[in-house]
């Protein structure tokens, strides 16, 4: 009795512990692949499990199928083996393997043997499985090493040295995929028991204490907005060890952003914060993700993580900080032209190829997680997703044990994926009958989720309830424990026609973002007639513009859809002899990969949304350019122009280096008139609130004060005994404080043809002029420089480097928290009202505060000098290129 006891003990621990152990990241860890062909034997009886009066086999009991079958002589009795031609691939589901297989649900044994790779003394062994639906009993050399159920998640064992051999290990896997009512899905699905060691098996070589799982995220806490004005961000996330460390640290670090960090573990794990900077969001436009390295005691794990922020703004999604609407679709983890699972990143390629083709920035992955190979994708695609645990239609709400499975599941794939950018959503179930012992069960799920400190958001996949009114309602109680409201509906398919959606009333109970998880009709692919006849093309098609003019009236809170679905997919409950055939026919693309007539309702639709956020940047774009204004050419015959600045009337002063010349722009006639020969070969100008103005006259390096007699001071010509390099873009703080860079470049003018020093640097002359300090010298070619009004923020190009440069202004000039605004470099520039930025160079480039390109101003000459706003309405954008000067009539005034 005890022996059973403690067996059932471990039994039911088993599961529970494993997630803890879970190991993240096995791609970046040392290991062997055990994909390959397996030798199988299909055990629907479990003969090999129990005996005949059905107990459990002893351990050692030869008939077992997890001891090597091993006749002694030729009179041996032995009734089970494995080899050819009873093998099969893994990873893949048995189903697609083999017709015996089709409809197969019951046990499998899977067998393999391998030999041990060289392995330190120090090392660890562990064997990792991507997944294996849905029960699976795994044995090495006759010893059990554990049990795991969950048909879509990982799990892992440490295997014991004392039972590893250097040759010919057995390793057998018991694989049941029977439905049971207390399963999590249970006995009910509309998708394939597809049954096996579905995704890849691997023996992990991890040294003795290892990173066994961590998070790295940007901080939840931090308010968004302001880390883009300070360019500052936090990150934080946790790390546990897979026990408790010699030496308790761990450094993180991350190359591109300079970033490194010690944490000190206490006892196996540690929580932590740094701040980084020069950090680009991922997003859908930019998937942008970093190189991590995270060691200890000398082993280190490499990943590659994005960052970005998602969270609701009331009836808003909102992505790092900005609104997002989700174009999406839903998807099963399927090929189905091979009418099999997916699992490779072949197969995650050709799923991601159709969600762009479809101008989705979303997916559904319904109704369980996916492979890794999907998520990972998707982090570097830049396409948002839902993950979802099997929690679907009628599980068994009221039995405690089933609320652990689904709470294992739920953990298993948080853990796995826990670091993917792309991964917004977690939802804990699908279509769940609203009840008491339901909604209670959901929302313990929901808590789960919460308590793993992730940071996104929790959702639910809830049903529509129509009144006798036909009215729908959008009111499942499960709806105020869930961040997004989101609703799977059917009305033109599952009840009623098409046509009944435009004018369809929808009560919606909640003010939160409201998302539709589905809608969808079938379609037998080539099948045509009337729109009014079902299952053909143009019902399907005749549905989705319905549905569409539908989602059109919907309120505002309405923040995207996921149809149903993208491929048609395998499902036992799809038996119309002629339009299914075991196929849910709800695919935009049947089982062939042929695209039906709905395919491109829905991309249009999309192509529209995506066109409609595009445009409003557009806008943002118009909003900058004077309606129906061009880019005038004010005047021209220069040798090369330079550093405009306006004065307090709006006249814009601006130079001709080559030919040493200061010339005017008059704001009142656009005349130009020469305002100073002999300019000392200013370059950059800018006025002080005196009405001085400032040049950069790199003939001598000096750094003029011309007051409005033409009366020139030198105000500074070099650094510490040296003479300038040559300054030539200069900015004028509020406090009177100069900014200037001071580049080289071969001037063929100068009496001096060596660079005097040796950094190219940029200068701060204190507002009493007495004081001249470096402001910053860690640039390549500093040259434009300009500063806002506020005196708070100042931006420097890095010509060379092609980079701009942000950084905040402290109180006593010093220039502080250096972030990267963009990744493209300039030549003058100057800032608007609202705070956008105009880069020079090639034409003149727009970025709004966040650092998005909003705007190019093509200029057809070579090179785009410098710009500036003048006029008398101080919104002409005045632009300096080569022999010529040109204004552009703006929306918004320059920053003053
Ligand atoms: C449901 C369900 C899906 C199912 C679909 C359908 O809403 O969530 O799993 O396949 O409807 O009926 O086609």
């Amino acid at each position: 009795m005890k022996y059973f006891s403690t067996f059932l003990l471990l039994i039911l621990i088993i599961p529970a512990v494993a997630q803890e152990n879970l190991i993240m990241n096995v791609d970046g860890r040392n290991q062997v692949s055990l994909n390959g062909e397996w030798n199988y034997i299909i055990d629907p009886y479990e003969t090999g499990f129990y005996n005949y009066r059905f107990s459990e086999r002893q351990e050692d009991d030869r008939e077992a199928y997890w001891n090597r079958p091993t006749v002694r002589n030729i009179s041996d009795r032995l009734e089970h083996g494995y080899q050819e031609p009873y093998t099969i691939k893994v990873p893949g589901d048995w189903n697609s393997q083999a017709e015996v297989f089709k409809y197969y649900e019951g046990t499998v044994w899977y067998q393999q043997e391998f030999d041990l790779p060289p392995v330190k003394d120090s090392e660890e062994v562990v064997l990792y499985f991507g997944a294996v639906n849905y029960e699976a009993h795994v044995y090495l050399n006759g010893k059990k090493l554990g049990m795991h159920k969950g048909g879509f998640t990982p799990f892992n064992f440490e295997v014991p040295k004392s039972l590893l051999q250097e040759k010919n290990n057995f390793l057998v896997v018991k694989v049941d995929n029977k439905r049971h009512a207390d399963e999590i899905p249970t006995l009910n699905t509309d998708w394939w028991n597809f049954g096996g060691i579905t995704r890849d098996v691997k023996l992990l070589l991890l040294p003795e204490t290892f990173v066994q799982q961590y998070s790295l995220q940007l901080d939840p806490e931090q308010d968004i907005k302001k880390a883009h004005e300070s360019g500052i961000y936090t990150l934080s996330g946790s790390i546990k060890l897979n026990e408790q460390p010699k030496n308790s640290e761990v450094t993180i670090e991350i190359p591109e952003l300079k970033a490194k960090k010690q944490v000190e573990i206490t006892e196996d794990s540690a929580n932590f914060t740094f701040q980084v900077k020069d950090l680009q969001l991922w997003s859908p436009q930019n998937p942008k993700l970093y190189e991590v390295k995270l060691s200890i005691a000398g082993n280190e794990i490499q990943d590659k993580i994005g960052f970005r922020k998602i969270e609701t703004s009331g009836k808003d999604i909102m992505l790092n900080g900005e609104k997002v609407f989700l174009r999406g679709i839903s998807i099963h983890e399927e090929i189905p032209q091979e009418m099999r699972r997916a699992n490779s990143r072949k197969d995650a390629a050709k799923i991601f190829e159709y969600v762009r083709d479809l101008n989705a920035n979303m997916v559904r992955l319904a109704h369980y997680p996916h492979n890794e190979n999907m998520t990972r994708m998707a982090d570097s695609l830049g396409v948002l997703v839902w993950s979802e645990i099997p929690v679907y239609w009628t599980i068994d709400f009221e039995n405690e044990n089933v609320l652990e499975k689904a709470k294992n599941q739920l953990k298993e794939m948080i853990i796995r994926d826990r670091n993917k950018a792309s991964v917004i959503i977690w939802s804990v179930g699908n279509e769940t009958p609203v009840s008491e012992a339901r909604t209670k069960f959901m929302k313990s799920l929901i808590g789960t989720a919460r308590e793993l400190h992730d940071t996104r958001l929790i959702s639910a996949a809830l049903e529509v309830t129509k009144d006798d009114e036909g009215v729908q309602h959008v009111n499942d109680p499960l709806g105020q424990f869930t961040d997004i409201v989101a609703v799977n509906e059917y009305l033109g398919w599952y009840g009623a026609l098409p046509d009944a959606k435009e004018n369809s009333t929808w009560e919606i109970a909640y003010d939160k973002p409201l998302f539709f998880s589905e809608t969808g009709a079938g379609a037998k692919a080539g099948f045509h007639g009337k729109k009014e006849e079902r299952w053909t093309e143009e019902f399907q098609k005749w549905y989705y513009e319905e549905t569409i003019k539908m989602l059109r009236n919907m309120p505002d809170n309405y923040s995207g859809v996921s149809p149903w679905i993208l491929m048609d997919f395998r499902s036992p409950r799809r038996n119309h002899p002629v339009y299914q055939e075991g196929w849910n026919r709800k695919g935009l693309i049947d089982n062939n990969g042929n695209k039906k007539l709905a395919f491109d309702i829905l991309k249009s639709y999309y192509s529209n949304i995506k066109k409609a956020s595009e445009d409003k940047n557009e806008k943002q774009e118009q909003q900058l350019i004077a309606p129906g204004a061009e880019l005038k050419l004010l005047a021209d015959g220069f040798a090369f122009t330079e550093g405009p600045a306006t004065d307090a009337d709006g006249n814009v002063y601006f130079t001709d280096q080559p030919n040493n010349k200061i010339l005017k722009w008059s704001a009142q006639d656009e005349k130009v008139s020469v305002f100073m020969d002999n300019s000392g070969r200013a370059n950059g100008l800018y006025f002080d609130k005196d009405g001085n103005l400032y040049a950069a006259a790199d003939n001598r390096s000096e750094l003029w004060k011309i007051s409005d007699q033409k009366k020139v001071t030198i105000i500074s010509k070099g650094f510490e005994g040296n003479k300038f390099n040559g300054p030539n873009d200069l900015w004028i703080a509020p406090s009177g404080g100069i900014y200037f860079t001071d580049p080289y470049y071969k001037r063929p003018y100068r009496n001096f043809q060596k660079q005097p020093i040796k950094e190219q640097k940029v200068y701060y002359l204190s507002p009493d002029q007495k004081q001249l300090k470096v402001a910053a010298d860690d640039l390549i070619k500093p040259n434009g420089i300009i500063g806002t009004p506020d005196g708070k923020t100042l931006f420097v190009a890095d010509i060379e480097d092609n980079k701009t440069w942000k950084y905040t202004i402290a109180d006593d000039g010093s220039l502080q928290n250096k972030t990267l605004f963009t990744n493209l470099g300039s030549d003058g520039m100057t800032l608007d009202e609202k705070g956008n930025l105009y880069l020079t160079g090639n034409g003149v480039t727009v970025f709004n505060p966040q650092g998005e390109k909003i705007l190019h101003i093509p200029v057809e000459k070579e090179w785009t000098a410098n710009v500036t706003f003048g006029g008398k309405e101080n919104c002409t954008l005045f632009i300096t290129a080569m022999d010529s000067v040109f204004g552009l009539q703006m929306n918004v005034k320059g920053a003053k």
